[in-house]
């Protein structure tokens, strides 16, 4: 497996617990910056001009990367493209204004004593000449927009390789040909378009990854579809562009396009279902309190009697990079605090606190982190 597509899970994370709650991301010991999305490094001109919350950045999250710079796939490259072009185009009308206003300014300024100008009204030969060039451009890039449309949204396809469903706030993923189920992560075989049917359980979403596909808003009862490849192997990062609450800025995922050995192994280790029974004394404690408390009614584990839907199947939970959306790396520490308490690693998120026991926390974090 190549190193950025490692499972993170049985790692010591350098950070420690402050047991506060943290304003920002950027106070938080626990977010990994690894990348740079915009490949300005730590450049603050840049990051000023462009907004630190802006939607083009699309933070590096655990070694992913996610500049719409970088487009790898047909689709992202055609939308960039475009970008490109229209930015260029506008740059030059804004410098040809900004030269014409500023060259007026101090050509044409009134000294005193100087007799006003002489009046004019209307010049028809001006008049048509800012209307035909302004035209022309607008015509120019509307054909650039409808090329770039044609291969970024390509005909729909009706049976989908890939299931994706936003929730309140985080991704289920579901496999229709294999039947595997997960969440956040979805893992493709490099150099194949695939299908993706995109649908909610509750508001509007909108799934993008900025380096593989267009925007796609997921609508209650209507399935929309967006095609997606990779055409280099590499962790993608994805996102909810569309606010839909609290969380809705850390409704993240992670693409991990592979070759397709890797991405076939992938597939079997996800097929297993999880054993009924824990090897370990402690896990095998932490898997009595995951049916003893209410863990089962929102969360699956294939192989056992836990079948609930409302949070993401847990099935291989420790094979996953990451924690809550992609908010943190999938580490034994981080599941501890994910557990002690996921309001503070995620404020607003639908998990609540157990007021679990340090044991009690052990025990989950053992049995969890054998779900592999
Ligand atoms: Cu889901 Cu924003």
């Amino acid at each position: 497996m190549p190193q950025q597509a490692q499972c993170h899970f049985g790692r010591r994370s350098s950070a420690a617990p402050r047991g506060n709650h943290y304003r920002t991301l950027a106070e938080s010991p626990w977010v990994f910056r690894e990348t740079s999305p915009f490949g300005f490094g730590e450049n603050p001109i840049a990051a000023a001009f462009v907004g630190a919350r802006s939607e083009f950045i699309v933070p590096g999250v655990n070694g992913a990367s996610g500049s719409i710079f970088h487009p790898q796939s047909a689709e992202a490259h055609a939308i960039a493209h475009l970008f490109t072009i229209t930015l260029i185009i506008c740059a030059v009308i804004f410098a040809v204004v900004l030269g014409l206003v500023v060259y007026s300014l101090v050509r044409f300024r009134g000294r005193e004593g100087e007799a006003d100008p002489e009046q004019i009204a209307g010049n028809k030969k001006v008049e048509i000449v800012w209307t035909i060039i302004p035209m022309i451009i607008v015509g120019v890039l509307f054909a650039l927009t409808v090329q770039a449309m044609q291969v970024s949204d390509p005909p729909l396809e009706t049976k989908p390789d890939l299931v994706v469903i936003g929730h309140q706030w985080w991704w289920e993923i579901r496999y229709p040909n294999t039947g595997i189920v997960t969440a956040n992560e979805i893992h493709i075989p490099v150099g194949k378009q695939l299908s993706i049917r995109l649908d909610t359980a509750d508001v509007l979403h909108e799934f993008w990854v900025p380096q593989l596909t267009r925007k796609m808003t997921t609508v209650p009862l209507l399935g929309n579809h967006v095609w997606m490849e990779a055409r280099k192997s590499g962790v993608y990062e994805g996102v909810c562009s569309e606010f839909c609450g609290t969380q809705h800025a850390w409704m993240r995922f992670q693409v991990v396009a592979e070759p397709q050995e890797q991405y076939d192994a992938w597939v079997r280790n996800q097929q297993r279902k999880a054993p009924e029974t824990a090897t370990v004394a402690a896990a095998r404690r932490g898997w009595r309190l995951f049916n003893d408390m209410t863990c089962v009614n929102c969360h699956a584990i294939q192989g056992t009697p836990a079948r609930g839907t409302a949070g993401p199947d847990l099935t291989h939970l420790a094979s996953r990079r990451t924690l809550g959306s992609v908010i943190v790396p999938n580490t034994p520490e981080n599941l501890r605090r994910w557990l002690a308490d996921p309001q503070q690693v995620k404020p607003g998120v639908k998990m609540p606190n157990f007021k679990l026991t340090d044991e009690q926390v052990s025990d989950l974090v053992e049995y969890l982190g054998s779900l592999k």
